[in-house]
């Protein structure tokens, strides 16, 4: 679907379908002003009977009777409770009834723009608009209802406000970088190994400007890369780490910030020799979400001030016969020893590796994202991602940005008390220690490995996949934190952040 500003009223476009927000109870934003007479009696007639309210998740289709447009009104719930996230609803739930209607074109004002900055109201209608048409259909010969050809998204007035045109390419590309994160998350491991999930950061790091630079296993032996190693020793399919590295670009680039993101690649997690149960292992292609969250970043990357290097530690879990097995000790990057007790626990191995590594870039800030345990899923759900950190300030940063973005964070304690059951009687410390606090447990694990720089863990196990259909999200991959990370390092790049020494 390609969707466009028109900086011109609705009633002049042609569309097959007019995409009108309306808020409950409120004379504010008396949708159809500027429209036709027919579409006035129409949607008139209907708010008069009471039928449309314009509650949250409300809909109604109208026909007005000399042909012309379909009508579709959306409710936004509450003006003065309107919120950016209502927004992008609504206009998911107005594409998805538009995509089932087998309408080809979409015309839709700025949803509660009247109530909203006009701006942030227009970039929350194109996320919503491209984020809800989303369909994963590359492995169906049975197409479903066709996709909608273009989506406009056009101002209520002759004078449209400032910025509109900017605020809507925003809004796209940010969202269609959530649809690359899930895309690749949703690709059958059998498609996307390590090596191709390399071969995909090579291309978008590049065209991002980035330097891509893909470890093989030589490399990593050399450089002592102990846990992407033996996390991908029982796969045929052999372990990558990838680095995406941009230099920072504008008049007020500022030389010794660095921002490394690094997510965990896992193509498929079968648990190895540990191996997990047979139910659900499938959705375990999705254990790269971590990784296909940075590279959606890298795909819609403003220009920043600062150096952006993100790192992707990328294995394939198997059993097999030259496996890493439960007793194992393996020596991280970092020169830390680790005692293998669950070769399940293989995610903190690898991020392990990655942390250390990107302690030569003497970053700024560091936030890794990682569908690290099934703990994290069980305490919060799916609505928000569990958020480990012993920095207020990165905490509250990224809070406000997922808040912004409609991506849920919640800090759970990463305290120091835990990391004494991470002892190992063999080796520095064991990789996984029982049920209990699991999600702190790993985060407790990956902060030794985290010490002395300012790093934030996100643990998106709970977030990255949906097993029920939502208004944004179809079921599967949901590309969460794409727009989270573009939000905080926006956000970053016009603060005027001083590089801690
Ligand atoms: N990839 C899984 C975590 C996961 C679970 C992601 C559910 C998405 C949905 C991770 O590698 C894992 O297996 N974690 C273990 C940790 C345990 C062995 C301490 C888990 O959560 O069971
Ligand atoms: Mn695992
Ligand atoms: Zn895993």
């Amino acid at each position: 679907m390609n969707v466009t500003v028109r900086l011109r009223p609705l009633a002049t476009i042609r569309a097959d379908l007019i995409v009108l927000g309306s808020c409950e109870g409120s004379a504010v934003s008396r949708p159809g002003s500027g429209l036709d007479r027919g579409a006035q009696r129409a949607i008139a007639g209907v708010l008069e009977r009471g039928d449309f309210r314009g509650k949250p998740g409300e809909i109604v289709v109208l026909y007005p009777d000399r042909g012309g447009p379909r009508i579709l009104l959306v409710g936004l719930g509450p003006a003065p409770t309107l919120t950016t996230q209502r927004v992008r609803v609504a206009a998911g739930q107005a594409i998805r009834r538009a995509r089932e209607l087998g309408v080809r074109t979409v015309a839709a004002e700025a949803l509660g723009a009247g109530v909203l900055d006009p701006a942030v109201a227009a970039q929350a209608t194109a996320e919503g608009l491209v984020l809800g048409h989303y369909r994963f259909g590359s492995y169906r010969t049975e197409r479903g209802p066709a996709a909608v050809r273009s989506a406009l998204v056009c101002a209520r007035d002759a004078k449209p406000a400032p910025h509109l045109r900017a605020a809507v390419a925003r809004g796209v590309a940010w969202a269609e970088a959530v649809c690359i994160a899930r895309d690749l998350a949703n690709t059958p491991g059998q498609d996307l190994v390590p090596e191709q999930l390399a071969a995909r950061a090579r291309e978008i790091g590049r065209a991002a400007g980035a330097r891509v630079q893909v470890l093989g296993v030589a490399q990593m032996e050399r450089l002592g890369m102990g846990g992407v190693l033996a996390v991908g020793r029982g796969s045929v399919h052999e372990p990558r780490f990838v680095i995406l590295d941009r230099p920072a670009s504008g008049r007020t680039a500022r030389a010794h910030d660095t921002v490394v993101v690094i997510g965990k690649g896992i193509t498929f997690d079968t648990g190895g020799i540990s191996l997990k149960p047979r139910e659900n292992m499938h959705r375990m292609k999705m254990d790269m979400a971590g990784a296909a969250a940075v590279l959606g970043m890298f795909s819609a990357l403003p220009a920043l001030p600062f150096r952006l290097v993100g790192l992707i530690a990328s294995a394939e879990n198997m059993p097999g016969s030259r496996a890493f097995k439960p007793g194992d000790v393996i020596r991280a990057l970092d020169g830390t020893t680790i005692e293998i007790t669950n070769t399940d626990a293989e995610g903190r191995l690898v991020l392990a590796d990655a942390l250390g590594y990107a302690r030569r870039f003497a970053p700024a800030a560091v936030v890794d994202l990682a569908t690290l345990t099934g703990a994290v899923r069980l305490a919060l759900g799916t609505r928000a991602a569990g958020l480990f950190t012993d920095d207020d300030a990165l905490a509250g940063e990224l809070i406000a940005a997922g808040a912004a973005t409609g991506e849920r964070l919640w800090r759970l304690p990463c305290w120091d008390d835990y990391a004494s059951d991470l002892r190992s009687d063999t080796a520095d410390l064991v990789n996984s220690a029982g049920p209990e606090g699991a999600a702190s447990l790993a985060a407790v694990f990956l902060k030794r490995f985290a010490r002395g720089m300012r790093w934030a863990h996100l643990d998106i196990a709970g977030t990255a996949s949906s097993t029920v259909e939502a208004p944004l999200d179809p079921r599967g991959a949901t590309g969460f934190g794409v727009r989270l990370l573009l939000e905080w390092l926006s956000r970053r790049a016009s603060a005027s952040v001083s590089p801690r020494p």
